[in-house]
């Protein structure tokens, strides 16, 4: 008796299994509805991961102008691999493999990384010069890395934060907040030609800029972020802390203050 019951109960769930294949709703069968990890088209997969910060065709957006041939000469294919793949430590660049917690799997890296290079990648782009290589061998020199702004970087960035330049503030501290020391040497060397910034042959006149005074700069840059980036009022309590009438320091002087009044 009990073992018919189970029977007709499991023969009862099949049925329901079967008939949810028409259900409506569910999405039919077909190359339109391919899972994220099917996904084989450059387009879709460089449109859909990294032109909202790369810049659609590589150009203008927030973060490495990819589709700069001087930076396809500079970094190779292990590298930027690399760096797709687990990210960029400092700033925000995300790593896109599901071991780094992505949604990439390595055949979609592979798929990008050689579409970049197809795409963007360009016979002599350097003029048969060497440029200083892609990774610094050693650290910077942070004393040494102020003299080489003002003589590499200060006619165009300006002298500090408070005097910018006609290219605008680099020592601005949020905008230091989202690159790190291998941003600032990319930047040197390969130059962003869609917003104006020269390579490493054209920043001192008359002279390419050496190995060194790039590894030196770019650790002084790095090291002029603040402690609190993005923080107007460094000295200001959390919100969260202010208990009533008690007014964050930077509006203080808005109000008469306890302590002002007779
Ligand atoms: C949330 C924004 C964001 C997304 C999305 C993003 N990136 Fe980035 N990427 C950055 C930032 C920020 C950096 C570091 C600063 C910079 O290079 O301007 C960076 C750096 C890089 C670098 C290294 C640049 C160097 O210094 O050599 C590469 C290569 C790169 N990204 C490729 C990609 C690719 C390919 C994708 C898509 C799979 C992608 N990024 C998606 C923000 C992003
Ligand atoms: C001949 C003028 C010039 C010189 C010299 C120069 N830059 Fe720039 N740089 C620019 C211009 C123009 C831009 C684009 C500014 C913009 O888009 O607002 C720029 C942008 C940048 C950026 C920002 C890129 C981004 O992601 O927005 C960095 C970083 C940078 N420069 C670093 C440097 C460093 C470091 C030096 C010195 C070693 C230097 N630059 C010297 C003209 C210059």
């Amino acid at each position: 008796m009990k073992v018919t019951t189970m029977m007709a109960g499991g023969l009862g769930l099949s049925v329901v299994l079967l008939s949810a294949c028409d259900l409506p709703g569910r999405p039919p069968a077909g190359p339109e509805v391919q899972r994220p990890e099917m996904v084989r088209s450059f387009d879709v997969l460089y449109g859909e991961n990294c032109a909202g910060c790369h810049g659609k065709n590589g150009d203008h957006g927030a973060a490495t102008n990819l589709a700069n041939p001087e930076y396809e000469a500079l970094i190779d294919d292990a590298s930027l691999r690399d760096v797709i793949a687990n990210g960029e430590k400092g700033t925000l660049m995300p790593g896109f493999s599901t071991k780094s917690g992505g949604p990439l799997t390595d055949d979609q890296i592979d798929i990008i990384v050689q579409g970049i290079r197809s795409r963007w990648k360009k016979g002599d782009a350097l003029n048969g010069q060497n440029p200083p290589p892609y990774k610094a061998a050693h650290g910077g020199d942070v004393s040494k890395g102020q003299a080489v702004y003002a003589m590499a970087c200060a006619r165009c960035h300006g002298n500090d934060a408070q005097h910018v330049g006609s290219a605008g503030s680099i020592l601005d501290g949020s905008f230091l907040a989202l690159i790190n020391e291998q941003t600032v040497r990319t930047t040197i060397i390969a130059g962003r030609p869609d917003i104006g910034e020269p390579d490493w042959r054209n920043h001192i006149p008359g002279r390419t800029m050496t190995d060194e005074e790039i590894t030196d700069v770019s650790a002084w840059l790095i090291a002029q972020r603040p402690a609190t980036p993005g923080q107007p009022y460094p000295n200001a309590q959390p919100t969260s802390e202010l208990p009533g009438e008690t007014q964050p320091q930077a509006t203080k002087g808005n109000r008469p203050s306890k302590a002002s009044k007779p």
